[in-house]
C-alpha cells in the first residue's frame, strides 16, 4: 500500500465520494483532489477534511481533463453522476453520466491510471433474483441505461485496452451526507425524517418492496479493496440479504422510540424495481470483499448521525 499515491475522486462533494475521501484520508491517503461541479454535492460535505484539492468543473467538459494531463494520478475514483432514477430529459441524462465516463476513461488510458467507477444495481431492473453480474440487464429508467452504457465501455476497454478498471455495482446505500440528494435519498433518510416530524411514514401498498440496502461505510471500503486488488471487472457491491419497507419503519420506530404505522399509497411509476439483491460471490472470492453491517447495525451507527443533519 503506498499512501503517497495522488488519488482523484469525481463527484467527491457528493454522498458517496464524501464518505469515500472520509476512508481514505482514515486509511492514511492524503493526496486527495476531487472534481464535482456541485449540481448535486457541496463543498460543506467536506468540509471537516484537510488538504483537499478541490475543483469545481463540470467533467463533461474533456478540455477540463486536457489541462488535468500535466497531474499524475495512481487511481480514479470516478462517483459523478445525475442520480435521479425520475428524471424526465433522458437525453440530458445520458449526455451527463455517459459523455463524463467517456472523458474519465480516456483520462485513465492516456495517464495510465486504475479506474474504479460507480455502476448500479439498477441495471438489473425487475431481472431474477438474486442479481448476478452476468445476467441479463433490464434497465428501466434513462438513468439506469446509462448505467448500462457505461459498464459496456468499461467492458470493451478491459478487453482492447492494457488497463485496470473495475466496476462497483452499488445496491441500495445509505448512511451520513445524503440529505443532499432529497428524492433520490435512500427510502431509510426518507423515512427517518418523516419519523422525526412526528408524522407517519407514506410507503407504497403495501410495503413488501424489498431492497439490499448497503451501509455508506462498507460502500467506500469496497473502493479502498477494489484500490488495492490486482483485479478488474464488474462486481455487485451490496450485502446479498434484503429488507422490506416495513421492516425498515419497525427499526427505525426502535431507534427513535416511536409507533408510527405505514401510511401506504399506489405506486405511481412503471419503472419501479420492487426488488433489489446482490449475489456478491464474485466480490468475495476475487474483490476479497464483504459487507460488515446488518441493516440494524448500520441504521444505528447512522442514526448518530442523523441526529446531527439538518431535517
Ligand atoms: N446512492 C446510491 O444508492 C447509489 C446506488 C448505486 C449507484 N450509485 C452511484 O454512486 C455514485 C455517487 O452517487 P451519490 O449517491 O453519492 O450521489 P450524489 O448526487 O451525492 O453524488 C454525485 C456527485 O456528482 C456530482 N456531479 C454530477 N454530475 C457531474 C458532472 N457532470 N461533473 C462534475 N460533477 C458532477 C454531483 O454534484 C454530486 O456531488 C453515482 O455514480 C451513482 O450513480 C449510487
Amino acid at each position: 500500500m503506498n499512501h503517497s499515491q495522488q488519488l482523484l475522486i469525481t463527484g467527491g462533494a457528493g454522498f458517496i465520494g464524501s464518505n469515500l475521501a472520509i476512508a481514505l484520508q482514515k486509511r492514511g491517503y492524503h493526496n486527495l483532489t476531487i472534481v464535482d461541479n456541485f449540481s448535486s454535492g457541496a463543498p460543506d460535505l467536506i468540509r471537516g477534511l484537510k488538504n483537499i484539492n478541490l475543483i469545481r468543473e463540470d467533467i463533461t467538459n474533456s478540455g477540463f481533463f486536457d489541462k488535468l494531463k500535466k497531474e499524475r494520478f495512481e487511481v480514479i475514483f470516478h462517483q459523478a453522476a445525475n442520480t435521479d432514477t425520475t428524471y424526465s430529459n433522458d437525453k440530458a441524462m445520458i449526455f451527463n453520466n455517459v459523455e463524463s465516463f467517456r472523458n474519465v476513461l480516456n483520462f485513465a488510458i492516456v495517464s495510465g491510471a486504475k479506474l474504479i467507477y460507480a455502476s448500479s444495481a439498477a441495471v438489473y431492473g425487475n431481472g431474477p433474483i438474486p442479481m448476478k453480474e452476468h445476467q441479463k440487464l433490464l434497465p428501466l429508467n434513462s438513468y439506469a441505461s446509462s448505467k448500462c452504457m457505461i459498464d459496456k465501455l468499461a467492458k470493451d476497454a478491459i478487453r482492447e485496452r492494457n488497463i485496470s478498471i473495475i466496476g462497483l455495482r452499488y445496491f441500495n446505500v445509505y448512511g451520513p451526507k445524503e440529505a443532499h440528494k432529497g428524492k433520490s435519498s435512500s427510502m431509510i433518510w426518507q423515512l427517518s425524517r418523516t419519523i422525526k416530524e412526528k408524522k407517519s411514514p407514506r410507503i407504497f401498498k403495501y410495503g413488501l418492496q424489498a431492497r439490499d440496502f448497503i451501509y455508506v461505510k462498507d460502500v467506500a471500503e469496497a473502493n479502498i479493496r477494489a484500490m488495492e486488488s490486482k483485479e478488474r471487472g464488474i462486481f455487485n457491491i451490496g450485502t446479498g440479504t434484503t429488507v422490506t419497507f416495513n421492516r425498515i419503519i419497525e427499526i427505525l420506530n426502535e431507534i427513535f422510540g416511536t409507533s408510527f404505522q405505514p401510511d401506504y399509497f399506489d405506486n405511481p411509476y412503471n419503472f419501479y424495481q420492487n426488488h433489489t439483491q446482490a449475489d456478491t460471490n464474485l466480490a468475495s472470492k476475487i474483490l476479497k470483499w464483504k459487507s460488515r453491517f446488518s441493516i440494524e447495525e448500520g441504521i444505528k451507527d447512522y442514526f448518530n448521525s442523523i441526529k446531527k443533519e439538518t431535517l
